[in-house]
């Protein structure tokens, strides 16, 4: 046992972890005593001395309109500047922030604590303009880093192949929020599937997770698993394959690219990002090693491709989708007295229908699992109260058998979407409530509404440990649904992944693991700080 009493860190499950990291009414999980803000890590990795190609900057002129983003599109033809746009939408910055002497930037997903762990690699073959090989986006200069060329790497492909890689940097998460970390790293990892998945959509192009390709392969084709020196490592996430045009989903990569990734010169050292760092906590990398996505594995029960129901756009209409994904912001203030329409929020949730012809849905092929309790504050024509929200028959079962069995389990017909129904559990103020949970921050309490997404944790990730990363990823493209749709609503959303586990346990009567909410949200009127100025995010880089 540790000091804590919870046992060695050298192995750990992800259950274990995740009740080690728990914060509790009374103790949050372990993280540092203290913060040094002028050491924070550097937001940005760079691969110095490798060679930097600068990419057009076009988010500001595309033409693609919000309801546009939910049609089928002509897919654009997969050329340098169609990429480029995809990276700008997804990975890119999408404003500068100043308060006093301090200036941050923010970028088109949100991340935990703005700290960014995600870092995205292209692997191209046969595209003008652009060597065949690994190449490592700089989302603060738009642009490239060559780390590695490998000539024909896609075989005889007769057009361009394109692929998307993901890796975690989890010191950069670690440095603020300690053990609790991973979980946030895995929920941006899923903010940044539904922000390419969106951004792709731009162009008219889809993006599908290789599943088979397992954590050890991502490594070794990223180049992830190449001597670090004193950088800190990046841990691999997962690859999407970029299609332009629905033939290609069949055609397989040749055999030997691993081999000749393996076997290329990779360019450019990393950049170390903290060179002090004051804490270790080598749980993050036990839990990572335990949730390691093994080779040729797919994630059990694929949902069919059927179309569910009727889509709903992404609210916006006539708003061109670049504009929305550059303004989407969190909250950090909300008008107390907002309130929103029924209809609102019937919008708003049915975006989270897993429709598979629409991003990010067509990304994400697995049957739901990450379920929703609603926290209504002020919904027009909606009492206050709790209110579930299954995501498929599955998980309305396990709600029902896992969660308190006081709750009323009225059909709520105004939030019901065409497939699922939601339901009135109890009625009441909950805002005070909300806000506790939240780790007591307001904007659980003052948005119209705020909601924790359950997941069903257990007995899945007992038996393959790395849907716990998965879990995390479909909870996360959850939040960027809504941060999208609360936006194109004239609304604004803010993720929260402060929460006091136990206390929403409680609150819910969950007995055990079953079901575990592994991120909140909430919606509202913001407020804006009128101290910060914003500026525009490549003014710095004098390039159109
Ligand atoms: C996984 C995750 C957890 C977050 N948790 C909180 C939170 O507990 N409280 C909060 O005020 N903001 C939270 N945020 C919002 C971030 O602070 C915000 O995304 C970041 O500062 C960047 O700002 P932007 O979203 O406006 O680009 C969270 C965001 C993510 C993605």
């Amino acid at each position: 046992m540790d000091a804590a009493g919870i046992g060695s860190t050298d192995s750990i499950t992800p259950l274990a972890y995740h009740r080690r990291t728990r914060h509790l009414l009374q103790r949050y999980a372990a993280g540092p005593a203290m913060l040094d803000w002028d050491g924070q890590p550097d937001p940005f990795r760079r691969y110095g001395s490798s060679r930097t190609l600068p990419l057009p900057l076009q988010a500001a002129q595309w033409p693609t309109t919000c309801a546009e983003l939910h049609q089928d599109l002509p897919a654009r033809p997969m050329t340098l500047d169609a990429m480029a746009l995809v990276l700008e939408c997804s990975l890119g910055l999408a404003a500068w922030k100043s308060y006093g002497s301090q200036r941050w930037a923010l970028r088109c997903h949100p991340s935990s604590g703005n700290l960014h762990p995600t870092e995205g690699y292209v692997v191209v073959h046969g595209m003008a303009g652009l060597p065949d090989g690994v190449h490592h986006y700089r989302p603060d200069t738009h642009s490239l880093e060559q780390r590695c060329g490998l000539a024909g790497w896609a075989g005889m492909a007769p057009t361009p192949r394109l692929l998307l890689g993901f890796s975690s940097i989890f010191w950069r998460e670690a440095w603020k929020y300690g053990e609790r970390a991973f979980r946030y790293c895995a929920l941006d990892m899923g903010h940044v599937l539904a922000s390419v998945s969106y951004a792709a959509a731009l162009v008219g192009w889809r993006v599908h997770p290789l599943w088979s390709w397992g954590d050890e392969e991502v490594a070794a084709l990223l180049g992830l698993d190449q001597p670090w020196g004193d950088a800190e490592p990046e841990w691999p996430e997962v690859l999407l394959d970029v299609r332009a045009n629905q033939a290609m989903d069949a055609a397989p990569l040749p055999d030997d690219v691993l081999a000749r990734a393996r076997a290329a010169s990779w360019h450019g050292q990393a950049n170390r990002l903290d060179p002090d760092p004051c804490y270790r906590w080598p749980v993050i990398e036990a839990v990572a090693q335990a949730t390691a996505r093994p080779s040729g594995m797919m994630p059990a029960g694929q949902a069919s491709s059927a179309v569910l129901a009727p889509q709903p756009a992404l609210p916006g209409g006539t708003m061109r989708a670049a504009g929305l994904i550059l303004q989407r912001r969190s909250a950090q203030r909300f008008d107390p007295e907002g309130s929103m329409t029924q209809q609102a929020l019937h919008d708003l949730l049915g975006l989270l229908a897993p429709q598979l012809a629409r991003p990010p849905w067509s990304l994400w092929t697995l049957p739901p699992r990450v379920h929703l309790v609603l926290f209504v504050h002020r919904v027009d024509g909606l009492a206050p109260g709790l209110y579930a929200l299954p995501r498929s028959p599955h998980g309305y079962a396990l709600m029902r058998q896992t969660m308190d069995e006081r709750f009323v389990w009225h059909p709520c017909v105004g939030l019901s979407q065409d497939g699922w129904t939601s339901y009135l559990l109890q009625q009441g103020d909950a805002r005070e409530v909300a806000g506790l949970i939240c780790c007591h921050q307001a904007i659980a309490a003052h948005g119209c509404v705020a909601l924790a997404m359950l997941a069903e944790l257990e007995p899945l990730v007992q038996q393959e440990p790395w849907q716990y990363r998965l879990l995390h990823w479909e909870a996360g493209l959850l939040g960027q649904v809504l941060y999208l749709g609360a936006e194109g609503l004239g609304l604004r959303g803010t993720g929260i992944g402060c929460f006091f586990d136990e206390a929403l346990a409680e609150l819910l009567g969950l007995a055990d693991q079953g079901m575990q909410s592994l991120y909140h949200f909430t919606v509202g009127h913001p407020l804006p700080d009128q101290r910060i100025a914003t500026q525009p995010p490549y003014a710095h880089l004098q390039r159109r």
